[in-house]
């Protein structure tokens, strides 16, 4: 069974006068990696934040492990594109969050699980510091715990690696394969960087068209634990090329 399906689903901003999301069909294999690479503005957040419950479609179904979503659960865990920490709340009390919507842990239960979530992406001592004493990268960890923290196994991830200089996203990249891999958890990413979406993905989910109908899924033949020598193969530098290609087509200057 897929871990995400959406079924004929349309979407339509209430102050435009189209779908911007038109009957679209799309269905996850659990324990997959993708990215979601499209032009900017063409509905990529659009559709976490409908898979997530902030919006609810206009028609269509979106199941997650075969439930309907409703407005009031929440089945995956999802990382919006702006800064997601509470600036005046500590790391900890940040991580909290989603445990506190669970209602069904202790303080000491929170306290523990919120320290082996630190501990695991490499911020143990961090619980009583505020994100502004964080440099980027280790920010976009503790956002990623608390992510974690959601308990879900399906993970939607909006340009998490934005924001950081190329050494430390590719290093992000790296330790974020080797979560996916410990975490048997399944991911979907979206990124405006090809190379980053060719180096995590199973396969990349295209949108090629606005309003989006259907996401073209492109295959990578890289098997895992990936290198980023294995960028420089000339199937992949190609893959590569082929992907920029189909975004170019779309982009009117
Ligand atoms: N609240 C809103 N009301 C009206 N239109 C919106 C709203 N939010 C987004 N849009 C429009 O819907 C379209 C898709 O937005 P969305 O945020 O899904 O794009 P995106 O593909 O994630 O873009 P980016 O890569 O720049 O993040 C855009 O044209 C945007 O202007
Ligand atoms: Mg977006």
């Amino acid at each position: 069974m897929s871990i995400l399906s959406f079924d004929n689903v349309s979407y339509q901003y209430p102050s435009e006068d189209f779908d911007i999301i038109d009957r679209l069909s799309l269905s996850v294999e659990p324990g997959s990696f993708h990215c979601i690479i499209g032009i900017s503005g063409c509905g990529k957040s659009t559709i976490f934040r409908m898979t997530n419950g902030l919006l609810q479609p206009k028609t269509g179904n979106i199941c997650v492990n075969g439930n309907p979503i409703t407005g009031q659960n929440h089945y995956c865990g999802y990382m919006p594109q702006k800064d997601m920490l509470f600036p005046w709340k500590t790391i900890g009390e940040n991580l909290a969050l989603p445990l506190e919507i669970q209602r069904k842990y202790s303080k000491a239960e929170q306290r523990e699980l919120i320290d082996a979530a630190l501990a695991d992406v490499g911020l143990d001592g961090c619980r009583d510091k505020r994100p502004d004493e964080l440099s980027g990268g280790m920010r976009q960890r503790a956002a990623f715990a608390r992510t974690m923290l959601t308990g879900s196994d399906l993970l939607l991830l909006d340009e998490p690696f934005s924001a950081l200089d190329f050494l430390t996203r590719i290093s992000m990249q790296e330790w974020l394969l080797d979560q996916w891999q410990r975490h048997k958890k399944t991911i979907l990413f979206i990124t405006h960087d090809v190379e980053e979406a060719v180096f995590l993905s199973s396969s990349v989910l295209v949108v090629e068209e606005t309003p989006i109908h259907s996401l073209r899924e492109i295959p990578v033949p890289m098997k895992y634990p990936r290198t980023r020598q294995d960028l420089t193969r000339p199937e992949i530098v190609e893959l590569r090329e082929q992907l920029v290609d189909m975004l170019r087509k779309q982009v009117v200057v």
